[in-house]
This record gives structure tokens, C-alpha cells and sequence, in this order.
């Protein structure tokens, strides 16, 4: 009896939950309101299912409880034709109502309009670079082989397509109001999973494959995207920001971001080591240094750079070493050689050319002399 009674409090105790729950949804700002009608259909036919049963198990247990001076056999009955039908019938038709609103949603949610933006997302451990199409609206064939320190979203230099395409190497990304948005996403790495939850869009990443949906921003307004796969160590730190804003303010925004002909051109010459430092700064932001390595003193995955040069670290093999300049490069470029005590040794090899390396050293430097 007492499990019965449990039951009834678990089955009656989950709806009241529904209807008085302290969890909201954010609100929504794009065009997929079918999304949440979906998991609304879900958890209606799940919730149906769920409260039926467990109310039907309650009935049964009180019904056939054991009474005294009672002697009652269970009556067997391998075959119910009737039952049989009826139960094939509700559970197929529940079954129909969970897949088929899905694959209608999702049908619609990988065909982009014609006249939609078309915007990149690429991943990579540990964070989110953007490409939208210049004024012809298309994207360069992009590959692998071509990245490096300078093109680390591996566009093909020699496409003629490529070379108008606005290149966004920060985590935050513009678009304007009300206009559709095919976003194409790539990975360079890892499984990762490009989601914004007010746009009720999100879709994995496949390395060596290319993933697409579209949707259309309703709301103004900066919204936090997120990796929702955990891709590793530096995973929860994957987060980024979408500016949805009205199209004049989108227009100026992308006049500030370097196409990828632009970003090719080499760098003036750095003067003195102020402006280096503050390159390399730029650099740790963009190079994705920042998921893991905090400025401030703080502990994250990896050292804090506040006051790590001249530092004397212990090293995994008992060793010491002194944080300085050769040393600095030296792991940058080769993370794996050697091992500093307390830290995991999950440092990726991050694409650099020399004088970037320099840049981040100096910067790095910098911090340390400030603390
Ligand atoms: Cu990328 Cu988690």
C-alpha cells in the first residue's frame, strides 16, 4: 500500500510541478515558436504516458491488495488479443506524436531561405571564430591544409570568393533584426555544438563535416551562445555573444572587422614593446589563450599569467624552471615536452608565426611585471 501511495504522490506531484514550476524557458527571439511547440507536444504525449501508468499501477495494487482469510490465484492469460490491438494502437499513435512534429520542425529548420545572411561558426578547442560572406554573399572554399598563424580559419588564399569575406576571430558575433541567417559551421578539432538558446538553434559540429541551420532573430539584443558538447578541458569556458541589432548598426559594425584580404596583409612593423604587448593581448583574445589562462590571478585550467614571468615552476619530473622568454616560447610552440607540476597537460598546439609568439611573450611579460 505504501507504494501506492508513493506513486500517487510522484505521479500527482510531477504535474503540479509542471504547472507551478519555478523554471522558465528563456524568453524566445527568433522565428522557431515550432521548436517549443514540439517539446511541448513531447512532454504532453510523455507526460499522458507517464501519469496513466503509474495511476494505473496504483489502481492495480489497491484493487488486488492482500486481504485476510482471502484466498485469491492470479488467473493466467498469455494471450489478449483485444488488449494487444488497443495497446499497439495507443502506443504507435503516442510514438507518431513524438517523431512526426520533429521531423516536420527539422525538416524546415535545414532549408534557409534564398535571401538568408550566410554566417560561419567555426570551433575549435577553445572557442567560437566567425566568417560572414562579403558583399557577393559567398563564402571561399575553406580547408585544413590552409591553416596557419595568419589563417586560422583555414580559407584558400587563392579564392577569388574569399578574399571580400568578413573575418571575426573574437567570440562575439553581429547580425541584424529580422533578416534569415544560414549559419554553416565547421570544426577544426573536436565534436563541439554551436547553441543559443533565446534562438532555439543549436546543432553539433562534426569534424569533416560541414553542419547547417538557419533561423531568423526576432528580439534585439546580446545573447550568450555556448559549445553544448563537452569537447574538453577548456569546454564550459566555449562561450561567446550574438549581437542582434537593427541593420544600419549591423552594416557599421562589420565595416570594423577585417576581410580576409585585409587580415593576409603583414602587420606594420611593431615599435616599441608597449605596442607589442598590447598585440599579444589582442592575440590571447583571438587565439582563444583566454579560455584557459586567466589575467587576473585567478585559477582556471591553466596558469595565470598575472605575474608569471620570472616565476621559478616546479616541473613534473622534480626539475625547476624560470619563466622567461626562451622558456615561454619554447612551450607555446611545443606544449607537450615538458610538464609543470598542479597543471593538467591539455595545452593544445596553438597555430602561430614567430612574431606572434613574440607579441604574447611580451604581453605575457607585461602581466608579469604588474603584479
Ligand atoms: Cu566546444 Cu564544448
Amino acid at each position: 500500500m505504501a507504494i501506492a501511495i508513493a506513486l500517487l504522490v510522484i505521479a500527482l506531484g510531477s504535474v503540479l510541478f509542471h504547472v507551478f514550476t519555478p523554471w522558465w524557458t528563456t524568453p524566445i527571439a527568433s522565428n522557431w515558436q515550432s521548436m517549443d511547440d514540439t517539446l511541448q507536444i513531447t512532454l504532453v504525449v510523455t507526460g499522458v504516458f507517464f501519469v496513466a501508468i503509474n495511476l494505473f499501477v496504483v489502481y492495480t495494487l489497491w484493487r488486488f491488495r492482500h486481504r485476510e482469510g482471502q484466498t485469491r490465484r492470479a488467473a493466467y492469460e498469455p494471450e489478449n488479443k483485444r488488449l494487444e490491438r488497443w495497446l499497439i494502437v495507443l502506443t504507435t499513435v503516442g510514438i507518431i506524436g513524438l517523431l512526426a512534429p520533429g521531423l516536420v520542425v527539422y525538416a524546415a529548420y535545414v532549408r534557409p531561405p534564398d535571401d538568408a545572411l550566410t554566417l560561419e561558426v567555426v570551433g575549435t578547442q577553445w572557442q567560437w571564430r566567425f566568417r560572414l560572406a562579403g558583399v557577393d554573399g559567398k563564402l571561399g572554399r575553406s580547408d585544413a591544409r590552409f591553416v596557419s598563424g595568419t589563417n586560422p580559419l583555414g580559407i584558400d588564399p587563392r579564392d577569388a570568393d574569399a578574399q571580400g569575406n568578413v573575418i571575426v576571430l573574437g567570440n562575439e558575433v553581429h547580425l541584424p533584426l529580422n533578416r534569415p541567417v544560414k549559419v554553416v559551421m565547421r570544426s577544426l578539432d573536436v565534436l563541439h555544438d554551436f547553441y543559443v538558446p533565446p534562438f532555439r538553434a543549436r546543432m553539433n559540429i562534426v569534424p569533416g563535416q560541414l553542419s547547417s541551420f538557419w533561423f531568423t532573430p526576432t528580439e534585439a539584443g546580446r545573447y550568450e551562445s555556448m559549445c553544448a558538447q563537452l569537447c574538453g578541458v577548456g569546454h564550459a569556458n566555449m562561450r561567446g555573444y550574438v549581437v542582434v541589432e537593427d541593420e544600419a548598426d549591423f552594416v557599421a559594425w562589420v565595416k570594423t572587422q577585417p576581410t580576409f584580404a585585409q587580415s593576409q596583409k603583414p602587420a606594420a612593423p611593431a615599435g616599441g614593446t608597449d605596442t607589442l604587448a598590447a598585440r599579444g593581448q589582442a592575440l590571447a583574445q583571438s587565439k582563444g589563450c583566454v579560455a584557459c589562462h586567466s589575467v587576473d590571478g585567478s585559477a582556471s585550467v591553466g596558469p595565470t599569467w598575472k605575474g608569471l614571468y620570472g616565476k621559478t615552476e616546479q616541473l613534473d619530473d622534480g626539475g625547476t624552471v624560470q619563466v622567461d622568454d626562451e622558456f615561454l616560447r619554447g612551450f607555446i610552440r611545443d606544449p607537450k615536452a615538458r610538464s609543470i607540476k598542479g597543471f593538467p597537460a591539455v595545452m593544445p598546439v596553438v597555430p602561430m608565426s614567430d612574431e606572434e609568439l613574440s607579441a604574447l611573450v611580451a604581453h605575457i611579460k607585461a602581466l608579469g611585471a604588474a603584479k
